[in-house]
């Protein structure tokens, strides 16, 4: 489907959109978009996958971390025209493939409101693919550029220990 954004803004009609062509939680999307609008708003405003949040919109949170050809970035800072011709993955792709690191966080307690949560995941997503066998240190290593505002650090890094435990535990 190609999706034409309404142009409400003057600056917008100097700037006419840009077609991306990208593959998002394994759907291609033939998208439209204003140069200047960012990746994250391309997700939560256009397609509405709104599990990917917004936080500082400065990149300095890590809540709007998704999966661009299988590299954790901060959909803030990248324009989505910067997605054009690569795989996009978000939170709702992570739950389509029933990652095991939502399952770990429901079990572990690995969030108070969830915010940073779906940051947190996609984070761990792209480490445990990189390297499934990551140690304690470099999970922490990792997230630490995800804040949570409340505080579940400590749970957060139970549940993705056991995430990568479980993982360990199915290859046997
Ligand atoms: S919303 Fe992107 S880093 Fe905070
Ligand atoms: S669980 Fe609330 S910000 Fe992390």
């Amino acid at each position: 489907m190609h999706v034409v954004p309404k142009i409400t803004d003057p600056e917008e009609a100097v700037n006419p959109p840009h077609r991306v062509q990208c593959v998002i939680n394994g759907q291609p999307h033939d998208v439209s978009v204003i140069p200047r609008r960012t990746l994250l708003q391309l997700l939560r405003d256009d397609l509405h996958l709104t599990g990917t949040k917004e936080g500082c919109g400065i990149g300095t949170c890590g809540a709007c971390t998704v999966l661009v050809d299988g590299r954790a970035v901060l959909s803030c800072m990248l324009l989505a025209v910067q997605a054009d011709g690569r795989t996009v993955e978000t939170i709702e792709g992570a739950a389509r493939d029933l990652d095991p690191l939502l399952d770990a966080f429901l079990h572990h307690d690995g969030f108070q409101c969830g915010f940073c949560t779906p940051g947190q995941v996609m984070t761990l997503r792209a480490l445990f693919r990189r390297d499934p066998h990551a140690s304690a240190e470099e999970i922490q290593r990792a997230v630490e550029g995800n804040i949570c505002r409340c505080g579940a650090y400590l749970r957060i890094r139970t549940a993705a220990l056991a995430a990568r435990d479980a993982r360990a535990q199915s290859e046997r």
